[in-house]
């Protein structure tokens, strides 16, 4: 396969991000075994790693080092992990394929991909916490963030905004955009805001306050392309099926957009954010991941 540079620069950043994680494997015990496999089967298998990429990336714009963002990068992926065995659990969206392999209830069973997935939950705050790169101060910031972007003020807010939202009519874009920013909106940003963290910079600084209208800008398009490739892209590709939106009755951006109209609003949103972030240095790499994300085809 012919990787362009956002691909393989991807690539570095899943690789250091994968054997983060999987060093938290090691000393697994074997009689939790189903449990642990069920977690690693999720986890390990594939993925765009886009989140742990923006940590590392603010990371390194801003000065910091690797081994600092590591731990913040890794438990981003594992609260995302566990958002996506959860998101299609049969009482959510009821999938059966997720990064191109069965999902976790439907290799394992049930209570194993709901036991998964509250372990990824739970232990990516130990590895938030246990980041010794960091200040105690850092840390403690960065569990804040955390906690806020992954629970009810965050994606899991957003995710039951999205299961009401099957139902009940909706008054306007206003409320799909909150339900979109909480769902995967919140992570996303979260993830390019501890990677300041990371290199040093504060919540209140106008460096996280510029990687956070990035991320907020990429994220949002990110899930236009996203209700997008669900009506028009190939499933092979995503890993995942398509039409599932349609299926489960879902309020989208198809529902308000044309899919021409929802790529020029993603566009929009993509300048947007590249603009916010113009003026940090070497910003040209996080410039091209908006762009990659844009015409993603999985
Ligand atoms: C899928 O996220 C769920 C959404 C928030 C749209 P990704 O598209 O980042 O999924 P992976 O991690 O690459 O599988
Ligand atoms: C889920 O959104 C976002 C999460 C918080 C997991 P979707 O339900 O649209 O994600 P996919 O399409 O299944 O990946
Ligand atoms: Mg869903
Ligand atoms: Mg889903
Ligand atoms: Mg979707």
């Amino acid at each position: 396969m012919v990787m362009n540079k956002t691909e393989a620069l991807l690539r570095m950043s899943a690789e250091k991000t994968e054997c983060y994680l999987r060093a938290g494997f090691e000393n697994a015990e074997k009689d939790l075994m189903p449990l642990t496999e069920a977690e690693q089967y999720s986890l390990l298998g594939g993925g765009k790693r886009i989140r742990p990429f923006l940590t590392f990336e603010f990371c390194r714009v801003l000065g910091g080092k690797e081994e600092a963002a590591a731990p913040f990068a890794s438990a981003i992926e594992m609260i995302h992990t566990y958002s996506l065995i959860h998101d299609d659990l049969p009482c959510m969206d009821d999938d059966t394929y997720r990064r191109g392999r069965l999902t976790c209830h439907k290799r394992f069973d049930e209570a194993t991909a709901v036991l998964a997935g509250d372990a990824l939950l739970t232990d990516a705050f130990g590895v938030a916490a246990g980041n010794k790169h960091v200040s105690a101060e850092v840390a403690r910031e960065a569990v804040l963030l955390l906690s806020k972007a992954a629970g009810s003020h965050g994606m899991v807010g957003g995710q039951i905004l999205d299961m009401g939202a099957e139902k009940k009519q909706m008054s306007g874009i206003g409320e799909l955009l909150r339900l979109q920013s909480l769902k995967t909106g919140a992570l996303i940003r979260v993830a390019a805001g501890l990677g300041c963290l990371a290199a040093g910079k504060r919540s209140d600084s106008p460096e996280f306050a510029a990687a956070d209208r990035y991320a907020a800008g990429i994220g949002l398009a990110f899930q236009i392309v996203d209700d997008i490739l669900d009506v028009e892209g190939n499933a092979e590709q995503l890993g995942k099926a398509t039409g599932v939106d349609a299926k489960m009755n879902k309020v989208t951006f198809m529902s308000f957009y044309t899919v021409k109209e929802a790529r020029a609003y993603a566009a929009r949103l993509t300048d947007e954010a590249k603009s916010a972030i113009a003026f940090l240095p070497e910003s040209e790499t996080l410039c091209e991941l908006a762009d990659y994300l844009l015409d993603r085809k999985y």
